[in-house]
């Protein structure tokens, strides 16, 4: 299933810190020393020089990156607007640079990091997972990105933390939403469970398709949780607490009964408004078959052993 690993790329093999002045240029020579950015890595059959990890943990279904225009332009943003179209025209204000994340809460090395000093420490990898949104449609998108699990080790969790949370930016004189609490509370806020935030498919973004993150897709760092719904995957992250309890987050809060905290991708659990059964796949013209919704989005394999003690009809 789904994850194709292209490639590992140490960030610590860059010496030249003026490389680091900018994120663009960071990702570019990211690439550019592996190679990754020219030849995609769904372009290349050669499974085995791209899959890094252990096939008994990840299996290798092939998917199909969707059209990177059709992402770019298809977005859900709803600080800056409640349509697709808007927020992606109107993302392109925010400001990301410098860009800092403030780590707090339960770990032993609270601070407020540079992202150029986080990514530093970082190994990148391009993970191609389907994301799958709640409103029942998916896509496919070669991210490039690097593991939450290894960031939260490298601030010592206490053996306290049992949740994370994460909260996008405010710059309300770009992102007018946010100027009104009328339909969410701002910021937007998301939370794992600890658990759920070490596992290996969960990632922080940084890119995608060899490029940087555009701003309307998240930039400069968002959240990929490829087995829940596409809402969780907060984009514009500045801050990331580490809690013992769980956090009221921004959907859960705004409608208890169609967003739950667990958000699993699940066809046998419709929201109100949309059945999730099946899905529509963006790219695919609409007379196609649309396709079958599977439990975990796919990643069951891999994320089930998480809930096996819950009853997976009660937690949307
Ligand atoms: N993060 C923030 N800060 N604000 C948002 O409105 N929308 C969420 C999620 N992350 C959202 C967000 C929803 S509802 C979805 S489906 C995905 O982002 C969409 O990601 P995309 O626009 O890159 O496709």
């Amino acid at each position: 299933m789904i994850i194709k690993t292209q490639k590992v790329i140490a960030t610590s093999e860059i010496t030249d810190p003026l490389l680091f002045k900018q994120r663009r240029k960071i990702i570019k020579s990211l690439l550019a020393i592996t190679g990754a950015s020219i030849a995609p890595a769904w372009a290349n059959d050669n499974k085995s020089a791209w899959l890094n990890l252990p096939e008994s943990q990840f299996s290798e279904k092939l998917l199909t990156p969707t059209p990177a225009e059709l992402i770019k332009n298809y977005t859900n943003y709803y600080e800056f607007a409640f349509n697709k179209e808007d927020s992606t025209e109107l993302a392109q204000s925010l400001s990301i640079d410098p860009w800092s994340v403030e780590i707090s809460g339960a770990v032993e090395k609270p601070g407020n990091y540079h992202l150029e000093d986080i990514l530093r420490q970082q190994t990148m990898e391009e993970r191609v997972y389907r994301f799958r949104c709640v409103e029942a449609w998916s896509m496919v998108v070669p991210w490039i990105g690097f593991s939450l699990g290894n960031l939260i080790k490298s601030v010592k969790p206490l053996s306290t933390a049992r949740f994370v949370k994460f909260t996008t930016i405010e710059q309300s004189d770009v992102m007018r939403n946010q100027r009104s609490n009328a339909m969410l509370t701002w910021p937007y806020s998301e939370a794992l469970r600890i658990d759920e935030a070490m596992h290996p498919l969960t990632i922080l973004a940084v890119g995608m398709y060899g490029d940087v993150l555009p701003k309307q897709n998240g930039a400069p760092l968002r959240l990929i949780v490829p087995w829940k719904y596409g809402f969780k995957s907060i984009k514009a992250i500045v801050k990331i607490e580490l809690l013992e309890k769980p956090p009221l987050t921004t959907w859960n809060q705004a409608a208890p009964s169609e967003y739950g905290f667990y958000a699993n991708v699940n066809p046998d659990v419709p929201h109100p408004r949309w059945s999730q059964n099946s899905e529509r796949q963006l790219g695919s013209r609409f007379f196609s078959p649309r396709r079958q919704t599977e439990l975990f989005n796919g990643y069951g394999e891999q994320v089930a052993a998480l809930y096996r003690d819950m009853d997976l009809r009660h937690f949307f």
